[in-house]
């Protein structure tokens, strides 16, 4: 049996996402793979997940993302192709396939799709990315990619049912704190994930209330006439 060389199969997983995400605008960049990818591996540490394939499946969880690509199913594929070209075997190529195919956010109302315990691992490490001042910070600018407005008091907030229906939304970016962000810390998979998760969910509840503050004039003391 040939035995794998990890560390070229992860040095060529990571030269592959930042060439593939290199440029993105919209908070999918290198950077944010960059940043999963330790986070992932940190709690794969303290949860007893394979290494390796979290930190492959890390790597490779954004490459054609739908929001990037379109398609549902082009980042499984792209996935797959990848780690058969490295010459992995079959289950290796499945368990970082099916992590990928399932990492995604489908929805408020939407169950959690199933995930091994790596793929969970990575699940956390992405959601914790979508927290805190960072996920600020990356919804701002997806929002402002696609054009949507900061915030928009006409629209209410929604709570989506199918993935379908979150997919075709075209809410504020506040909206999405709502649909999405606030929801995040109680749908953590690794107790190591909750636990980072608390400073960020607050963080950004703190941010989501100076701004309505200051969006309704109710910020801070009044000047003195
Ligand atoms: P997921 O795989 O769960 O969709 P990603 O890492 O691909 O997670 O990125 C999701 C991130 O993209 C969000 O956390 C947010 O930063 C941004 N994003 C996605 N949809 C929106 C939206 N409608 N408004 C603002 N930001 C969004
Ligand atoms: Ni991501």
């Amino acid at each position: 049996m040939t035995t794998i060389d990890t560390g070229a199969v992860i040095a060529a997983a990571e030269t592959y996402a930042r060439q593939e995400l290199g440029g993105d605008g919209g908070g999918h960049d290198w950077w944010h793979v960059h940043r999963v990818r330790n986070l992932a591996v940190e709690l794969a540490g303290e949860m007893g997940a394979d290494r390796f394939v979290t930190e492959l499946a890390a790597l490779l969880h954004d490459i054609a993302d739908y929001k990037i690509s379109g398609s549902l199913t082009a980042g499984t594929e792209a996935a797959a192709a990848f780690c058969r070209d490295q010459g992995l075997p079959e289950n290796v190529v499945t368990s970082v396939a099916s992590i990928v195919e399932r990492v995604s956010f489908k929805g408020a109302k939407v169950a959690e799709a199933d995930l091994s315990l790596e793929g969970l691992c990575v699940r956390d490490a992405d959601r914790l990315d979508a927290l805190g001042a960072l996920g600020i910070g990356r919804a701002f600018a997806y929002g402002g990619q696609v054009c949507r407005p900061m915030w928009d008091p006409d629209q209410p907030s929604q709570e989506h049912t199918s993935e379908a229906a979150y997919r075709s939304g075209t809410g504020s970016t506040i909206n999405h704190f709502h649909e999405k962000l606030l929801l995040l810390r109680e749908r953590m998979g690794t107790s190591a994930g909750r636990r980072r998760a608390d400073h960020r969910h607050d963080f950004l509840t703190l941010f989501l209330n100076e701004f309505m503050a200051e969006w309704n004039g109710t910020d801070g003391p009044k000047p003195t006439l």
